[in-house]
């Protein structure tokens, strides 16, 4: 295979909170095992990270809790800085966009695109929230998504269908400041006129040619990336604005631009530019060598992400005039958690830091899963129960036992040496040309992008030594001295299997391929040298193993669901505002304090009590359906709030003359509306 040149990016998380198993499953660790493959095969890989910093992610999330956007993209870049360190993603630089080399490339960046006119300035009315007197954009607005009905999108995308969104396509957009409808306001933008793009764009999406030069294999393109680009596309691009009116962010560089900063999705991407630049600087390379001539740029991301990886960012860059385009943009669908969505609002996740906390020991044995779960073409969810399961029946039964065996019985027959091949029987032949062929058929799925089947094409090589020890049972032929050459053979062959597995599990399970390498006495980080069969002379030292992978108890997969459900929090969806009403409407109600004298169940109604209440003017009687949240007893004696005008009911047989008013939660459980200062029954609630 010719040596490349590629730029692994992989989405800049926003540091607004830490990362879950839905994040690494679907952009992290499948860009690390690509990485970790091309280097395997020396290619120039630069692999690049960093953390988004800007936007209302930011500012809502300092909002919330109380503090500074400053303050919380200092603890969040480092608590998902940490946790990738931890769960070792090799990334070669992780980055932040509030540092000054990005402020300035981004800068850099819009300058010189407003100058080759790229951009048209434009005033137009824009949501404003009056309470907040603040211009409403992105995730500042929300509403239902035009597309999938979602009832809460924001102002720039529908976090449950994908798609990309402008805030006027909301459907009754309500600002997430004050909760109200905003007014409309003008103010005046950069726009990206992204409809002048529309051909050039299909040509490339769909076949792979720049302005009719073969640029990428489009054919290794997702149908979701390709799909989800092209209904944009076919439904009509259109301007996008590219300023804010915010003072978080990169401020707009040129005139005019007081009191405005880049639109997030603007200056997110270049932060991959400005993480190449630090990372050039830090080790003598020249930063352009990344970003512009014969080198693959490719982009992992979430599928939420599409459309500004293979469509915005590819206009900027194309605009900007000398820089490399994406070859590929392999967007992950999302992975659920038991049975629903990850939802950080709800507090329901797995945490990667937390994860890492409590088993710092079990590295592979998550990457292994997410990677056999990982939603590639479709949602797909990830439960404990499963994890176990996985652990146990592929990593613990088939690799574990393999190696584990394979080590033993040559530390027991052999003190450790490799024994020699002796003649093969035609079943060690078909075991010998398997070796060879599984690399080339994990490289396959790895330059496809199928990196779920990469990884159970490697697991294929521990299928087979697990077979083929569990088929020769040397442990039983060993007892016959006259089977001495055919045990050595078995045994050699299972020690190059061990070998191999040491080199094809290390863009999965790099750990676990350091330990193989450590029992071994063996090592080797090239790619050229999976498949061969002689990694291991006759006469070759190997250690005793330790386990690879311990059982995953019950009792694990017992608490880890409990903590998911204690910790859960309940979201609350409240009513939406009801109709404007008039104030003289509301005057005609007469709502007052009430005391409960007497209290019965209404015979056959099992919701209703009939109520004696002293209403100030008078003594009345009131059906109330809270029979089933209030015994006739302890209502005896409660304040509560009386509507009095309502027409008499007869209710079940009884005159109702008035309706006592409660308050309902989102259970449906019920409760009394009285007065904080135990005002007497007959004062009025106007
Ligand atoms: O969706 C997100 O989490 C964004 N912060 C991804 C940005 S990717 C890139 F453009 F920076
Ligand atoms: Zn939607």
């Amino acid at each position: 295979m010719a040596k490349e040149k590629y730029t692994v990016c992989s989405a800049l998380p926003y540091a607004n909170g830490p990362l879950h198993l839905g994040h690494v499953a679907g952009v992290y660790l499948p860009s690390d095992i690509f990485v970790r493959f091309l280097r395997m095969n020396d290619h120039d890989v630069a692999f690049i990270c960093g953390s988004d910093e800007h936007g209302a992610a930011i500012t809502l999330r300092a909002k919330k809790e109380g503090t500074t956007p400053k303050e919380i993209v200092d603890k969040y870049n480092k608590v998902i800085g940490d946790a990738f360190k931890d769960f070792d993603i090799s990334f070669d630089i992780f980055h932040r966009t509030s540092a000054e080399i990005h402020h300035e490339t981004a800068q850099d960046f819009f300058k010189v695109l407003d100058e080759k006119d790229h951009f048209t300035k434009e005033t137009s009315e824009q949501y404003y929230d009056e309470e907040y007197d603040q211009f409403l954009a992105d995730r500042y607005i929300t509403g239902e998504c035009p597309n999938c009905k979602h009832p809460s999108a924001y102002g720039d995308q529908c976090e449950n269908c994908g798609s990309a969104l402008s805030p006027t396509e909301l459907i009754n957009p309500k600002s997430t400041l004050s909760g109200k409808t905003p007014i409309m306001r003008k103010t005046s933008h950069w726009y990206l006129p992204m409809e002048r793009h529309e051909d050039w764009l299909t040509e490339w999406i769909k076949e792979g040619k720049l302005d009719g030069v073969p640029h990428h294999d489009a054919s290794k393109w997702r149908n979701q990336v390709t799909g989800q680009c092209m209904s944009w596309i076919d439904n009509g691009l259109r301007p996008r604005a590219m300023t804010r009116d915010l003072d978080w962010g990169v401020k707009v560089p040129v005139d005019g631009g007081d009191g405005k900063v880049l639109y997030v999705w603007l200056d997110a991407p270049i932060g991959y530019i400005s993480a190449t630049k630090q990372w050039a600087l830090d080790n003598n390379k020249n930063w352009e060598d990344y970003w512009t001539g014969d080198r693959k740029l490719v982009h992992f991301i979430g599928k939420d992400n599409i459309v500004f990886h293979a469509i915005i960012f590819p206009i900027l860059l194309k605009a900007h005039e000398g820089l490399i385009l994406p070859d590929n943009v392999p967007a992950y669908e999302f992975l659920n958690l038991e049975g629903d969505k990850f939802s950080t609002s709800r507090n329901w996740a797995v945490w990667l830091h937390e994860y890492i906390e409590s088993y710092p020991d079990k590295i592979d044995e998550l990457k292994y899963v997410l990677t056999s779960i990982a939603p590639e073409t479709k949602d797909s969810e990830f439960t404990w129960k499963e994890y176990q399961t996985r652990v146990n029946s592929e990593l613990a039964n088939i690799l574990g036992n393999f190696v584990n065996r394979a080590l033993v019985l040559t530390q027991k027959y052999y003190n450790g040496s490799v024994p020699a091949l002796g003649e093969l029987t035609e079943a060690d032949k078909v075991v010998l040309a398997t070796i060879k062929l599984i690399p080339a058929k994990i490289s396959k799925f790895v330059y496809d992008y199928k990196l779920r089947e990469a990884q159970a094409e490697a697991m294929k090589l521990a299928r087979l030594g697990n077979e083929y020890l569990a088929e020769t049972e040397p442990w039983k032929m060993v007892k016959d001295p006259a089977n001495a050459e055919r045990v050595a053979t078995i045994m050699n062959i299972a020690l190059q299997i061990t070998a191999n597995l040491s080199i094809v599990l290390q863009p999965f399970l790099p750990a676990t391929a350091t330990k193989l390498s450590e029992f071994m006495n063996f090592s080797t980080s090239s790619w050229d040298d999976a498949g061969l069969t002689d990694l291991v002379p006759a006469g070759h030292i190997t250690s005793k193993p330790s386990i690879l992978f311990p059982k995953i108890e019950d009792e694990m997969v017992a608490n880890e669901a409990e903590k998911l459900e204690a910790t859960k929090v309940t979201e609350t969806v409240f009513d939406p505002q009801k109709d404007e009403t008039s104030f003289d409407d509301f005057t005609k109600m007469d709502i007052r304090l009430g005391t409960i004298l007497e209290a019965e169940k209404v015979k056959k109604a099992d919701k209703l009590l009939k109520l004696l209440v002293d209403t100030g003017l008078d003594k009345r009687t009131i059906v109330s359906g809270i029979a089933k949240h209030y015994s006739a007893e302890e209502v005896i004696g409660k304040q509560v709030t009386v509507l009095m005008n309502l027409p008499p009911r007869t209710i079940r047989g009884v005159d109702s003359q008035g309706m006592i008013l409660m308050a309902e939660n989102e259970k449906g459980e019920l409760s009394f509306v009285s007065s904080e200062k135990d005002f007497d029954a007959g004062f009025g609630i106007h």
